[in-house]
């Protein structure tokens, strides 16, 4: 398997395969932790943190120094040029010239891409906002995969913060890569954000079952279940009956409970975040005393703050140091595979369907809505453009390719127009029959009749005709 040179940016980047491959690599390195001085000495890894870290940072550099490499880093946004309106993208372009790897923590969502897409060496997002943070992923996956042999068919329940959870968003996309079926317990208004349910569905297949709640715990609330989503490798006897589903699914046992904090850091307001901390369901003793989690792990990215027990520390069945402790040889395999240091042999394994999307790429008629996007921020506005994938045609929706936030945007138009006189120049409604028949090479979307009519274009008959029935005409 050849991984140098490749970035890690979401858990995308990596097939099964790839990962599989990189765990065993971890497997050997801890095995034998003092003897791999070798593997990356000479080279350099910049560690550029700009939002608080512990785990990450430290666990990164641990892993570049067993490696026998060397560290440079920056932790605070303050002390960089970017306080002096430096862009990500000059920033990227710098460093990538002192160093051969790079490690970036931002809380802008999708920064890590703007930095390997510029920076000239690999790139490993520890966290770009709550977009997504694939390296915590492969240290849950690596722990899933020791303590229970397999991740397919594994139940997976992931609590507490899902909406803004960056670790969720990467864990939901890795587990439904390794067909395991996952449980949503959201705490109340921090459910699973839309466009990760929608790219869910569509690029990995599975039914998402919302769920009616007929369990006990449930009722109590103790168990917050709000859906579940079920592999398509294995056809279940949930999606034939999901209205007596959670007593089959506790019976059959949960395998792990993953329980994330509340990431107040990225609430709207602060009294929305007390709002939403008060009734933020707690994982305990007498949560897991049912009998569907006698074998459950319980994990956590850490840090914790109320949301688990510290009586769940002498559990035999609590994971979270382990997790955390195993971060070191899995990022030591990350750095080394993406450096070219080491390679490990992969089973020729079956790719997910990879769906190549259309671009939408004018750079005009539409911004991600996504206000903690990268390609929203003044700075990088002047040399980034919005872009999206064209995810679906009815109803039209896009996807950004910086924040993956999706959006569906009112008004369509084709860069063909009739004849090309002005006067025909026209803009339709994106759920009009146009949409089917402009090729998606000539589209043009608007996210609104202003900016239609901004770039020149006229409302046709089909826009005036809404207009009318929603008696605005
Ligand atoms: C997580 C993070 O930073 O997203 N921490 C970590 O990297 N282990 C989880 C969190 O902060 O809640």
């Amino acid at each position: 398997m050849d991984l140098a040179n490749r970035s890690l940016v979401t858990v995308d980047d990596l097939s099964i395969g790839e990962m599989e491959g990189l765990f065993s690599l971890a497997d050997e390195m801890s095995d034998s932790m003092n003897e791999q001085r070798g593997v990356c000495q000479g080279k350099v890894m910049a560690s550029l943190f700009f939002e608080p870290s512990t785990r990450t940072r430290l666990s990164f550099e641990a892993a570049m120094h067993r490696l026998g490499g060397n560290v440079i880093s920056a932790v605070d946004i303050g002390s960089t040029s970017l306080a002096k309106g430096e862009s990500i993208a000059d920033m990227a372009r710098v460093v990538g010239s002192y160093a051969d790897i790079i490690v970036i923590r931002h809380p802008w969502e999708g920064a890590a891409k703007v930095v390997a897409d510029y920076a000239g060496v690999p790139v490993i997002n520890a966290g770009d906002g709550g977009h997504q943070h694939p390296t915590q992923t492969l240290c849950d996956l690596y722990t899933l995969q020791k303590e229970r042999h397999t991740i397919k068919g594994l139940r997976i329940t992931l609590w507490g913060d899902l909406k803004y959870g960056r670790t969720i968003h990467s864990l939901i996309f890795a587990l439904a890569k390794f067909g395991a079926d996952i449980l949503f317990c959201p705490s109340p208004g921090l459910e699973v954000p839309e466009h990760v349910i929608k790219k869910l569905t569509t690029e990995y297949g599975g039914e998402l079952v919302r769920y009616e709640a007929l369990d006990q715990a449930v009722k109590e609330g103790r168990f917050p279940l709000d859906a579940i989503y079920i592999t398509p490798s294995s056809p279940h006897q949930l999606a034939m009956m999901p209205t007596i589903s959670m007593q089959v699914e506790l019976k059959a046992g949960v395998d792990a409970l993953y329980v994330t904090r509340p990431q107040q850091e990225r609430f709207a307001t602060a009294e929305e975040g007390q709002e939403l901390k008060k009734r933020y369901p707690v994982v305990n003793k007498r949560l897991l005393k049912g009998k569907a989690f006698r074998k459950t792990l319980v994990m956590h990215p850490l840090p914790r703050v109320d949301e688990l027990a510290y009586e769940l520390d002498a559990d035999s069945r609590s994971m979270y140091f382990k997790q955390a402790a195993r971060g070191v040889p899995v990022r030591m395999a990350l750095i080394a595979l993406l450096l070219g240091a080491k390679e490990v042999a992969i089973a020729k394994e079956e790719p997910l369907p990879k769906i190549d999307y259309p671009l939408y790429r004018r750079g005009f008629g539409v911004k991600c809505p996504n206000p903690k996007c990268v390609s929203g921020q003044e700075t990088e506005m002047k040399y980034l453009k919005p872009e999206f994938k064209i995810a679906n045609r009815e109803p039209l929706t896009l996807r950004c390719i910086y924040c993956e936030h999706g959006l569906e945007p009112k008004y369509i138009a084709s860069s063909h127009w009739h004849e090309g006189r002005l006067d025909s120049k026209k803009y339709h409604s994106a759920d009009s029959h146009w949409v089917r028949e402009i090729r998606p090479e000539n589209l043009i979307i608007f996210d609104s009749e202003n900016e239609a009519q901004t770039h020149g274009f006229k409302p046709s008959s089909y826009v005036t005709r809404r207009r009318k029935e929603h008696g605005k005409g």
